[in-house]
């Protein structure tokens, strides 16, 4: 099958030297897309900057800011099995961005920020899709209520909650601990452990959903015979 996986956080300018952005630092994407390589499937990895080594064989798209992100992920999704929005993709963006350096001044300034678009959102609610959405959720409250409620508005197949309040995971860590919740209700958890190794189970999850949702085996048999 083929994957498209975003990774990482995205930037937003401020001017031509400052940006708006998040600690992400896409290890969990990375880890998904090496994961699904490794079970010979092909894979898109939209990255966003981090400080990976990108997996030899995913075909790598860098993106820096969310528009560009939107726009690589609406370029490649319709050709794809599975899209995982693994991404931290910035919720806001500068209203205005300065072509040249903002100069410091004594007083205070604020910065009037605007809502980037939902990438996950868009994939969501694209019409008649063929392809398994997956979002991410990272939560510090409430974490599975949180997380169902964005699994529902942005109409995911599957959502991965992982609660990022705590340094020991989550975010910019090696080791995560997540729940995956369900479109038709159901929930699993995988407990702590390092991301490469629950990224192997999502795969496997993935794979199975969306053989189950969007017939996707008969998909293969006929590419194959
Ligand atoms: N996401 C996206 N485009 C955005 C914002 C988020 O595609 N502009 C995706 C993320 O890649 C992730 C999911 O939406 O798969 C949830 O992201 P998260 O940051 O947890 O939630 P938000 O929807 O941004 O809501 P909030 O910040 O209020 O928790």
């Amino acid at each position: 099958m083929k994957f498209l996986v975003t990774a990482g956080p995205t930037r937003e300018p401020i001017d031509p030297v400052r940006y708006v952005s998040n600690r992400s630092s896409g290890k969990m994407g990375y880890a998904i897309a090496e994961a699904a390589l490794d079970a010979g499937h092909d894979v898109i990895l939209i990255s966003g900057q981090v400080s990976l080594q990108p997996p030899r064989a995913a075909k790598l798209v860098s993106v820096s800011t969310s528009d560009e992100m939107f726009d690589a992920v609406h370029r490649d999704a319709s050709k794809c099995d599975i899209c995982v929005m693994c991404a931290a993709v910035a919720d806001y963006k500068p209203a205005s961005v300065s072509p040249t350096k903002i100069k410091k001044r004594s007083e205070n300034v604020s910065l009037e920020l605007i809502p980037t678009r939902d990438i996950l959102d868009s994939l969501g609610h694209w019409h008649d899709r063929r392809f398994l959405v997956v979002g991410f959720a990272a939560e510090t409250n409430d974490v599975e209520k949180n997380a169902a409620r964005k699994l529902r508005e942005k109409n995911c197949d599957i959502i991965i909650a992982n609660d990022v309040s705590s340094a020991k995971s989550g975010m910019d860590s090696d080791v995560n601990e997540v729940t995956i919740l369900f479109k038709n209700g159901e929930r699993q958890k995988i407990s702590r452990a390092q991301k490469k190794i629950i990224a192997r189970e999502l795969v496997k999850i993935f794979l199975n959903s969306a053989t189950i949702m969007f017939d996707k085996k008969d998909v293969m048999i006929s590419e194959r015979s």
